[in-house]
């Protein structure tokens, strides 16, 4: 299977886990959307279920498609959250966030019993890190902010060139937050259990796109049909 058809096959069978009556969290990107469209085909045909977006956009595409939505401060505890990733290694450490979405679908997953990601198999590596790393940083001080990032991630054994994103109209990109995102091209994080709890105690620094211990396992479209990776 090619990649694009590789997410739909990982976004079907995640539909396997699905049950009536459940709140699910609902992630963000091109494998989430092709999710939300096959669970608008089974809201349809009469499946029960009602979702918690990660994104504005992950919101319209729902609503548009009918599928039933809440919040998280109305349904505060949820079931399950599907959602894509950017790479994933064999125990499950997670970069996310290349949508933008990293705060947003890091509260959903854990405030969820189970996160099942979903992927093509481009996105499985043996070392995070090709994928430049997101950091949501809040706008006030953030070259400050990102200045120590630079020390913390050396410290961490990481370097490479750390650059806020822009939109295509070359001004910075807002997250749905309002806050900035700085990516980070560090080739390869030798230890991203450590970088993300160093990051993490950075003042100004919201989250990173580092989910660690949080997916319970992923579904992967490979060439041949979907693969269960489960962490080691
Ligand atoms: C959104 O912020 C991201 O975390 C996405 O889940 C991730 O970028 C995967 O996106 P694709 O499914 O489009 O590859």
């Amino acid at each position: 299977m090619a990649g694009d058809n590789q997410k739909q096959a990982a976004a079907r069978r995640a539909l396997d886990y699905v049950e009536d009556g459940m709140k699910l969290g609902i992630g963000t990107g091109s494998t989430a959307e092709e999710f939300v469209k096959l669970l608008a085909e089974r809201v349809a045909g009469g499946l029960k279920i009602v979702g918690v977006p990660t994104s504005e956009r992950t919101a319209v595409l729902a609503t548009k498609l009918n599928v039933p939505l809440s919040t998280l401060d109305e349904t505060p505890h949820l079931d399950l959250t599907i959602d894509g990733a950017d790479e994933l290694d064999a125990k499950l450490c997670l970069i996310k966030g290349g949508g933008g979405a990293l705060l947003r679908e890091k509260i959903v997953a854990t405030a969820s019993d189970r996160m099942i990601v979903i992927a093509d198999a481009s996105k499985v590596v043996t070392t995070l890190g090709a994928f430049a790393l997101p950091i949501e940083v809040i706008p006030f001080g953030a070259v400050s902010t990102i200045r120590r990032a630079v020390d913390v991630a050396k410290a961490c054994g990481c370097t490479g060139e750390i650059k806020r994103r822009g939109d295509s109209y070359g001004e910075p990109f807002f997250t749905d937050s309002g806050n900035y995102i700085f990516d980070c091209a560090f080739g390869k994080i030798p230890d991203p259990v450590s970088l993300a709890r160093e990051l993490n105690l950075i003042a100004g620094v919201v989250e990173t796109g580092l989910f660690i211990n949080i997916a319970t396992f992923a579904l992967v479209g490979t060439a041949s049909g979907v693969d269960i990776i489960k962490p080691v």
